[in-house]
């Protein structure tokens, strides 16, 4: 199974919001990540159908269905704040779809039994919306997209409405859902380390365009662009003196380091310590040198004094170069 997207683009009253959005999503789950207002959504709202693009197509399966209508798409559809229905309980808000689709009885109840047990809702089915946690909305948000046994399935920041825990802690379950399901996923997400968490490939947009497409691991450690560099993770331009004295010739490309790959308390760069934040299992420490700040993290104490001299240094192969 799969879905594509075949260069899409998308204007709104003249003003462009998407250009030439081109990629494919197997049976895996997809991240778009990106700041506010750079066309996530718009994404979405394209391939579930409520939009229509002004160029390209869109492919589920090999099937053009750019201009199928949503309702015929068999698209699983999870927003932000769910969309739940509050005067129906767990069981009828799940059945909805089917009830629609004019399921028999039967069938409604065992297709509902179904995605309750996949999302581990069990005994849940009579409770009203209202008396269940976030958490849980969430969990009938998605039991309702499933249901309808999806052909491929768009979340629209699914999480951002609960608090810190619960989402680290849902993100893993709907990463385990996503395997189980095994159709094309696409997870809208402006939180990068969510992205990066439970994503197969993340597409990395910034303003209506996709900056950099590829598998977590490559989008964080060989970045193509400066806006990706500096949109997943956190990253140290290194200023001219630091490369003179490491004899990099820079010509017109920009020498970044990661904070991880930094080492402190020795090496040959001293920096005065102007902000760390003790993490638990890492701090984090901000070092002023020259104009530059860095940003280092390190399981290493140091004395965390405020203006303290410190000593840092990193390896060569570790600089990004954009
Ligand atoms: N129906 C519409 N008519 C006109 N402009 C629109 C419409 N829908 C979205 N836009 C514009 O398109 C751009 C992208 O919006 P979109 O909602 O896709 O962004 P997003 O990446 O989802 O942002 P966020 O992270 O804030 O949800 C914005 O500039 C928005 O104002
Ligand atoms: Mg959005």
């Amino acid at each position: 199974m799969d879905l594509r997207l075949e260069n899409i683009s998308k204007n709104f009253e003249k003003h462009g919001v998407l250009t030439d959005i081109d990629f494919e999503c197997g049976e895996e789950l997809v991240s778009l990540v990106g700041s506010s207002g750079c066309g996530k959504t718009t994404c979405l709202r394209i391939i579930a159908g409520f939009e229509k693009p002004d160029a390209g197509k869109i492919f589920l399966n090999g099937e053009d269905i750019t201009n199928v209508p949503p309702n015929k798409r068999n698209i699983g559809l999870v927003f932000q704040n769910y969309a739940l229905f509050p005067h129906l309980n767990v069981f009828e808000n799940i059945a909805y779809g089917l009830k629609l689709k004019k399921f028999s009885n039967l069938d409604i109840s065992k297709k509902v039994k179904n995605s309750i047990d996949l999302v581990n809702l069990g005994g849940y089915e009579k409770y009203p919306i209202s008396e269940l946690s976030g958490g849980m909305q969430q969990r009938v948000a998605i039991a309702r997209a499933i249901v309808i046994e999806p052909k491929a399935m768009l979340l629209d920041e699914p999480l951002s409405n609960l608090d810190a825990k619960l989402r680290i802690k849902m993100r893993k379950e709907l990463k385990e859902l996503q395997r189980n399901f095994e159709i094309p996923t696409i997870y809208v997400t402006h939180d990068q380390e969510e992205a990066l968490a439970i994503s197969d490939k993340v597409a990395v947009m910034n303003r209506g365009k996709i900056e950099q497409f590829g598998d977590p691991y490559s989008i964080y450690s060989n970045p193509k662009t400066e806006f990706v560099a500096k949109f997943i993770g956190i990253i140290n331009e290194i200023p001219l003196s630091i490369l003179n004295e490491l004899d990099i010739e820079s010509g017109d490309k920009k020498y970044f380091v990661r904070p991880e790959s930094i080492e402190i308390g020795k090496g040959n760069f001293k920096g005065k310590l102007v902000d760390y934040e003790f993490l638990g299992s890492i701090i984090r420490y901000v070092i002023k040198y020259g104009d530059s700040l860095f940003t280092i993290q390190s399981n290493k104490l140091v004395d965390f004094k405020l203006g303290t001299e410190i000593l840092f240094e990193f390896d060569k192969n570790s600089i990004i170069s954009i």
